[in-house]
């Protein structure tokens, strides 16, 4: 694997691909890569010739409240893990190779991002569709793995590729869990052994959300608030948002019979904000 620090390698690499006729899958990350993100590079593999991968904490994505100086740098382990999952280039550019001093472009997803995550991380998403526009301009992937998991990102992106004309295919995939239910995240590496145990809650409510929907049950508030017990039950854990909504739109739905919803929730627990969904095809 090459690991390159430079738009110019990028493009030079990426671009001998292309002369050899090869596809090319990009993984964008933030590094301290989990199974989450092996997942994405294990299917970018098997998929495509030619997988790139990105290792940048994008600092555009972060509030000023926010965890970018302690967010989990781990270069030398997601180096060998990109490695010997097949990865063929990773670029780990520094973020003035990114973003030139004078830069004063960006790009922002209107409408979506005013739903839920979005609500308390003002400027979140204009940061990652800025970024990931910049990274599909430098990498020109055939197609792009994110994960489910950031279950906002994903529509957003999704909707950036379509509004923009990007020649990229968004592949979304499940969510990684740890054995007990635990979604997989960089931020999970914040939690004491206690706060670990709290955060099973997001899990819990998912599943309570679940169960309440094969039971018939077709009212969103209900369901909203078997899903706030879950969490109270939880010394460590206060709740940002619960919410039900449409899984294409993210506008929020009462009753859910006819919807493709999207139960989504961001849980602080301690100091460490974690998020988590499922979607469910309500008939
Ligand atoms: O999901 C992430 O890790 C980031 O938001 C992304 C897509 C790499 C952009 O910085």
């Amino acid at each position: 694997m090459l690991v390159v620090q430079t738009i110019a390698e990028v493009r030079k690499f990426v671009g001998e691909a292309r002369e050899s006729r090869k596809s090319v899958g990009f993984v964008p990350t933030m590094g301290a890569l989990h199974e989450g993100h092996a997942s994405l590079i294990r299917r970018a593999v098997e998929r495509c010739d030619y997988v790139v991968l990105s290792v940048f904490v994008n600092p555009t994505q972060f509030g000023p409240s926010e965890d970018l100086a302690k967010y989990p740098r781990t270069f030398d382990a997601d180096r060998q893990l990109a490695d010997r999952l097949g990865v063929d280039l990773c670029f780990a550019p520094s973020a003035s190779e990114m973003y030139a001093a004078n830069c004063s472009t960006y790009v922002v997803p209107e409408g979506l991002q005013d739903a839920l995550c979005g609500r308390s991380r003002p400027g979140h998403f204009r940061g990652v569709c800025t970024v990931v526009a910049k990274l599909f301009n430098i990498v020109r992937p055939d197609v792009a793995f994110f994960g489910q998991k950031d279950a906002q990102q994903a529509v957003i992106v999704q909707r950036m590729i379509e509004d923009l004309n990007f020649a990229v295919e968004l592949e979304v995939l499940p969510t990684v869990r740890e054995p007990d239910g635990l979604a997989m995240s960089s931020r999970n590496a914040y939690l004491s052994p206690a706060q670990r145990q709290d955060a099973l809650c997001l899990f819990h409510a998912l599943q309570a959300a679940f169960a309440a929907i094969t039971r018939a049950q077709r009212d969103a508030a209900a369901i909203r608030a078997q899903m706030q017990q879950a969490i109270a039950a939880m010394p460590s854990a206060r709740v940002e948002y619960i919410e039900l909504v449409d899984a294409a739109t993210l506008k929020p739905v009462t009753g859910l019979a006819g919807h493709h919803v999207l139960i989504a929730l961001a849980v602080h627990v301690g100091a460490t904000r974690l998020i988590d969904n499922i979607v469910v095809d309500v008939t």
